[in-house]
């Protein structure tokens, strides 16, 4: 079986997609995804305004790297201008290849300044937003959003439609609400209402794990691809693994977990110097989850401070284990 790839704007790509996670779809996490596959990647959510004051941090957040494509830059933010300066600034590095706006995140203080899923509750504004970045960038943009604000506000269905109007080139939907955060069980039936109303390519997301969520997710929502995120966690081969379950082709070969982890240490380390040791807890703290021994590894790496105790702590913890185990 082969699976059509995906086409947004001039891009063409695998229908499995890296959902954008603050905290962990960062530079050193998206290099090691990569010696996988090319699959579409997103960055952390950047918030505009802080890009527009370029703050470094943020600056360097937004700033991709060559090895990078295809990669969305995922822009937040509530004011159109600065929305549509933040994406010019983007699309000037030369190093994305797609804008995508949060219309999604949960999070109190984001939704408090109207920002992230607050956006579904004020839809002409939502359309602003998406009208002034189009127009500002040539780059395609597309809109992450959920299912609605609650489940007495089901509004997927109209608000994609604006998003469309407004010029969206594709749209993902984590198939929640707001009030759900992360829980309860993504509505795949969303996703499959939400594609027969659009004429735009839409990506399902929520609660796609493995190979076999991926086609099953694919095909009761007539969806034109998945978009996956916590399965990634400690998992960077998932995205590969799954456009090869789809394609027919060979799935990702991963034999060493502990080489895995110590490289993706490395390059966290290359990029954030010492304070590397504290941001990579929690991702080596993921690659050892279900094996033997692995609440007591994590209290372990959680005390260490040093770059070498913590190379030295995976080499003992993984030594001998590979990922059939997981
Ligand atoms: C740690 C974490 C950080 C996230 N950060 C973002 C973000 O910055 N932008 C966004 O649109 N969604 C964010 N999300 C939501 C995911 O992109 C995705 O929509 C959600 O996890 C559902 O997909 P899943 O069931 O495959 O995890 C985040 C999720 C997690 C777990």
């Amino acid at each position: 079986m082969t699976s059509a790839l995906l086409k947004i704007g001039n891009l063409s790509v695998s229908p499995v997609i890296g959902a954008p996670m603050a905290g962990v779809t960062d530079a050193p996490f998206r290099r090691i995804v990569r010696r996988f596959g090319k699959e579409l990647l997103h960055t952390e959510m950047v918030l505009a305004a802080s890009l527009v004051h370029a703050h470094k941090q943020t600056r360097q957040m937004a700033l991709c790297e060559e090895t990078d494509a295809p990669v969305a830059v995922q822009l937040e933010g509530t004011k159109p201008d600065v929305m549509a300066e933040a994406a010019r600034i983007v699309e000037k590095t030369k190093r994305a290849q797609l804008i995508d706006i949060n219309m999604g995140c949960p999070v109190a203080k984001i939704v408090k300044a109207g920002g992230g899923a607050a956006l579904m509750n004020t839809p002409e504004l939502a359309e602003s937003i998406v009208r002034a970045v189009v127009t500002a960038v040539r780059l395609p943009v597309t809109v992450k959003f959920r299912s609605g604000w609650d489940e007495d506000s089901l509004t997927y269905s109209d608000f994609g439609k604006r998003m469309r109007d407004a010029g969206a080139t594709a749209v993902t939907l984590h198939a929640r609400t707001r009030t759900q955060f992360y829980s309860g069980k993504a509505d795949w039936g969303a996703v499959a209402e939400l594609k027969r109303a659009l004429d735009i390519p839409v990506i399902a997301n929520g609660d796609v794990r493995t190979p076999e969520q991926a086609k099953q997710c694919l095909s009761e929502t007539g969806a034109d691809g998945v978009m996956i995120g916590r399965g990634l966690l400690g998992k960077p081969w998932v995205l590969a693994e799954c456009s090869a379950f789809l394609n027919g082709g060979k799935p990702p070969v991963v034999d060493d977990l502990g080489a895995l982890a110590l490289d993706h240490f490395d390059e966290m380390e290359k990029y954030y110097g010492h304070k590397a040791v504290f941001i990579a807890r929690k991702h080596i703290a993921w690659y050892s989850l279900g094996l033997t021994g692995s609440a007591a590894f994590r209290r372990l790496i959680n005390e260490t401070d040093e770059p070498e105790a913590m190379r030295a702590l995976i080499r003992d913890f993984f030594g001998g284990k590979h990922d059939e185990s997981k």
